[in-house]
């Protein structure tokens, strides 16, 4: 992986983490669009081996995300998450959301606060860009309770996606995964959350 991709990072300058004295890693913020073949690869390396599961032959599970960090050390990848910026609505009124995808860091970086990190530069981006709530799934809470997120319980209704086909519409409680941040001054409200597309 070449340092220079990093140069092609949208408008956000890439941001230096210093984790020690001796570990600086370095963050990308990048369209889908631009991220190379190898690259690519590289993220599906990542995946698997964070994910039981993860498909073998790409870097998204279901569909493409808009945009992605990506954690550099030593021109290995050892982090990643995808953003999925998107309109839903909350009760029938439209909010503005970044939803969080498949967040993982390499096993040998772990607990080291990269995803932590993660999380905060989302939160600020998400700041920046008037973005109402943050969004993700997730069966294990801990590190996003930690950053801020809480549970909610709305009936979710979605695009099902399998293999590249829509295969009908969801609805159901999400309670057991569903998480959000709040960033604007907009109040998450009970009633159904439809996703206005796949579940991410
Ligand atoms: C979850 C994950 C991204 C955390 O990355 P990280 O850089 O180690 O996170 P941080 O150092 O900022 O915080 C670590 C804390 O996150 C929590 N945590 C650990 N694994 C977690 C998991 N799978 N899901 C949620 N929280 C987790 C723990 O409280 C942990 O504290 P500890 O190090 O004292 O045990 C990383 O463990 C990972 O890639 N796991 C595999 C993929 C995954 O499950 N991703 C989450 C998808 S929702």
């Amino acid at each position: 992986m070449a340092i220079s991709n990093i140069n092609v990072a949208i408008q956000f300058s890439p941001s230096i983490l210093k984790l020690s004295e001796f570990l600086l890693m370095l963050i990308e913020i990048i369209p889908e669009y631009e991220i190379s073949d190898d690259t690519h690869k590289l993220i599906n390396q990542l995946l698997v081996e964070s994910f039981p599961d993860y498909p073998l032959d790409r870097s998204y599970y279901k569909l493409l995300p808009q945009f992605r960090y990506l954690v550099w050390a030593d021109n290995n990848l050892v982090a990643q998450v995808g953003i999925e910026h998107r309109v839903i609505t909350n009760n029938g009124h439209p909010v503005r959301i970044f939803g969080v995808i498949d967040l993982c860091v390499a096993l040998s970086y772990r607990s080291q606060k990269i995803a932590t990190k993660l999380l905060q530069q989302i939160a600020e981006l998400g700041n920046m860009g008037k973005i109402d709530f943050l969004v993700l799934f997730a069966d294990d809470s801990r590190l996003y309770v930690e950053n801020g997120y809480h549970k909610v319980t709305n009936i979710c209704r979605w695009m099902k996606v399998d293999e590249h086909q829509i295969i009908g519409i969801g609805e159901e409680s999400m309670a057991d995964c569903m998480m959000v941040k709040k960033l604007g001054e907009k109040k998450w409200q009970d009633g159904i959350v439809d996703l206005l597309g796949y579940l991410f």
